[in-house]
């Protein structure tokens, strides 16, 4: 499986991804390109330490399909099969997601559907809940949307602010994103409609 990273950061998920692939925990697979629509993230000098084809591909003023066209021509040339959004802070355009559909990835740092969007951990806090965490999901053409792979729960305490509670949920988002690659490069998931199941074993 050619995986392709894209971040906006500082890219410790793509870091994560890549380890586990490097380190044959994610079998069978490579980390084809990181792309970063950031020239300065800093995710982009990590990514070349692991060894990885680093880009920027800034938006440079254009619509956001544009701007997608060219991440799209810049993945397939590297013969990206897998979307990992990791940190990525763009919404993707409908031409992004109908080129690679069912086959991008996000993470992001609450139990959707609460809290999408920006600011996930102040909106949890501000909100009151006892339990955030991390989902990996499919990503469709809305923001925080398409079916969960995975979720895992972290308990928010009293004295939490957004930092902490960040640091204390980025560590499960590691084992998060890198246990829904693992899974999906291995075949051992299928969609069902909203439903991500574990595909059904048939003896030969
Ligand atoms: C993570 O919290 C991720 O869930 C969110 O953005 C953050 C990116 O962190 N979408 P990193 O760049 O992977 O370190």
């Amino acid at each position: 499986m050619k995986i392709g990273i894209l971040i906006s950061g500082r890219g410790s998920n793509m870091v994560a991804i890549t380890e586990a692939v490097q380190s044959g925990l994610i079998p069978d697979s490579e980390v084809a390109v990181v792309i970063s629509d950031k020239s300065k993230a800093a995710g982009l000098e990590k990514a070349r330490a692991l060894g990885v084809e680093a880009v920027a591909v800034t938006r440079k003023g254009r619509t956001r399909e544009e701007h997608d066209k060219e991440i799209v021509s810049v993945l397939q040339a590297n013969g990206v099969e897998l979307v990992c959004l990791a940190g990525y802070m763009r919404l993707l355009s409908p031409y992004f997601v109908k080129a690679y559909r069912n086959w991008i990835l996000n993470i992001h740092p609450s139990l959707l559907p609460s809290f999408k969007g920006l600011d996930a951990h102040e909106q949890a806090i501000e909100y009151g809940v006892k339990l955030s965490g991390c989902t990996v999901h499919f990503v469709d053409e809305h923001l925080d949307h398409g079916a969960i792979i995975l979720q895992k729960a972290v308990e928010v305490k009293d004295d939490d602010t957004a930092e902490s509670l960040s640091k204390r949920i980025i560590k499960y988002e590691h084992e998060s994103y890198v246990e829904a690659v693992r899974r999906l490069a291995a075949g051992e998931i299928e969609l069902d409609g909203r439903r991500v199941k574990n595909r059904q074993k048939h003896d030969c």
